[in-house]
C-alpha cells in the first residue's frame, strides 16, 4: 500500500475508533487513561499551570493561604473533574504526638477503610474547608461537596521538582464552630506525610512553607483511595504515573499519533513466532506487531521517504509488562543504536520514543529487535519527520 494511501486508512480507523469510546474529553477517571502517552510531573504540572486560567476558575471570591493568610489562592478546572490550587503548607498532625499542633483537634474529619482516624504521621493528607463559609448555594469558594468530592479522594501535589500521591483527609473548621480561629476558605494545609514526601518542614509548630505548593484534586468515586493507615500511603503513590497519564492525556485533549508520515507496523514483517495483533485497544491503522518473547525477535518496518537524509523515527509503542523491552533500530541493516522502551500504564497505553537516523531516498526498512528476553514492546507505528 503506498504511504498516502496507509496514512488515508489509519486516520479513518483513528476517527472510527473515536466515535466507538468514551469521547477523550470524558472525566478523568480511570477509564480516560485509554490516552496512550506517559506524561512527566513537569509536563503535567506545565499543563495544570496553562489551564490554571481566570476562564477556568471555580471560585468566584478568593481562598486564604493557611501560611501567609494572603486572600490570593484560587481553585481551577485544569481537566473535567480535576480541580488545582497552589497555596503553601501548613502542617496538620492530628492525632498524632509527640509534635502537636496548636489547633490539635485529636482526629481528621475523615477515617481510613477501617473506621480508623487518619494517621498525620503515616497518610499524605490534604486538607479542605468543612462547609461553604458564605453559607451560599452554589457556594462562591471551591467547596468540596459542590465537586464530587468526598473523604479519601486523591490528589497529586508538586512541590520542587517532586510529585506525590495524596489524599483527602481532614477538613479546616466549619463556619458554625465559633471555638476555632480556623476558617474553611483556607487552602494549604496538609499533613506530616505529605510534607515529609515532598521534602517540606514538617512540625507542627515550626514547619510548612509559604508559597509553591500545588495540589490538583481528582473527583469522582474512581478516585477515591481505600487502604487502611498503613497502606494509603502506598496506595496513593500507586496511583500517582496514572493519574499523570490520565491529566496529561485530558489536557492535551485527545492521543493523536506524533505529527510527521506514519507507517503501521501492520506494513511490515515479522521474525518467527511473532503476529499482528488487535486484541489491545488504542492502536492506529489495523493493529500492532507482537514480537516473539525471545532476545533477537524483530519487526521490519517499510519506510518511504522523497529525499535521503537524517530524519527523526518515532515509535509508538506499549508495554504492559513490570520491565522495558529495550530493542536496537537498525535502518537497511545497519544498527543506530538500542532505545529503551520505559513501560506503559499497561498494554493499552501507548508511548513514544524516538532516534535519529539517515534514511535513503525511496524504500527503507526500519528492524525494532528487541534484545531481552521478552522481545520487542508491542509496536503500532513509525513516524517519520
Ligand atoms: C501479552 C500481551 C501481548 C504482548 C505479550 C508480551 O501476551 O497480550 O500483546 O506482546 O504479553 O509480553 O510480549
Ligand atoms: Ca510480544
Amino acid at each position: 500500500m503506498a504511504a498516502t494511501a496507509a496514512f488515508a486508512l489509519a486516520t479513518q480507523l483513528a476517527i472510527a475508533n473515536a466515535h466507538a469510546s468514551p469521547a477523550p474529553h470524558a472525566a478523568a477517571g480511570p477509564a480516560g487513561a485509554q490516552a496512550g502517552t506517559s506524561y512527566t510531573a513537569a509536563e503535567v504540572l506545565a499543563g495544570v499551570k496553562k489551564n490554571s486560567t481566570a476562564a477556568n476558575q471555580v471560585n468566584t471570591k478568593p481562598h486564604i493561604n493557611t501560611m501567609t493568610r494572603a486572600q490570593n489562592v484560587n481553585v481551577y478546572q485544569v481537566a473535567t473533574g480535576v480541580y488545582a490550587y497552589s497555596s503553601g503548607m501548613a502542617i496538620d498532625d492530628d492525632g498524632s504526638d509527640p509534635d502537636p499542633d496548636p489547633d490539635h483537634q485529636g482526629d481528621t474529619t475523615f477515617h481510613d477503610s477501617n473506621g480508623k482516624a487518619l494517621a498525620a504521621h503515616h497518610v499524605p493528607f490534604f486538607v479542605l474547608g468543612d462547609d461553604c463559609w458564605d453559607r451560599k448555594t452554589p457556594c462562591p469558594h471551591f467547596f468540596y461537596k459542590e465537586h464530587g468530592m468526598s473523604g479519601r479522594q486523591f490528589a497529586l501535589m508538586f512541590y520542587n521538582g517532586k510529585v506525590i500521591g495524596s489524599i483527602f483527609g481532614d477538613t479546616q473548621t466549619a463556619n458554625d464552630q465559633t471555638t476555632s480561629d480556623n476558617d474553611s476558605r483556607e487552602l494549604g494545609e496538609a499533613s506530616v506525610k505529605a510534607a515529609q514526601l515532598l521534602g517540606i518542614p514538617s512540625s507542627g509548630t515550626t514547619g510548612g512553607v509559604d508559597n509553591g505548593v500545588t495540589v490538583v484534586m481528582f473527583s469522582g468515586p474512581s478516585w477515591v483511595v481505600n487502604g487502611a493507615n498503613a497502606d494509603l500511603n502506598n496506595n496513593a503513590q500507586a496511583l500517582v504515573q496514572k493519574a499523570l497519564d490520565t491529566l496529561g492525556a485530558a489536557m492535551a485533549g485527545t492521543n493523536p499519533p506524533p505529527g510527521g508520515t506514519l507507517f503501521e507496523a501492520e506494513s511490515g514483517t515479522l521474525s518467527a513466532g511473532g503476529t499482528f495483533d488487535d486484541n489491545h485497544s488504542g492502536f492506529t491503522g489495523t493493529g500492532f506487531a507482537n514480537t516473539a518473547n525471545a532476545a533477537g525477535a524483530y519487526v521490519d518496518i517499510p519506510v518511504t521517504v522523497s529525499a535521503a537524509g537524517t530524519k527523526t523515527l518515532t515509535i509508538r509503542y506499549s508495554d504492559g509488562t513490570s520491565g522495558a523491552r529495550p530493542a536496537t533500530i537498525s535502518v537497511n541493516g545497519t544498527s543506530h543504536g538500542t532505545l529503551d522502551f520505559p513501560v506503559t500504564a499497561d498494554w493499552d497505553t501507548w508511548s513514544t520514543v524516538s532516534i535519529s537516523v539517515p534514511l535513503n531516498a525511496g524504500a527503507n526498512t526500519i528492524r525494532i529487535a528487541g534484545t531481552t528476553s521478552g522481545g520487542a514492546a508491542n509496536i503500532d507505528s513509525v513516524t517519520v519527520s
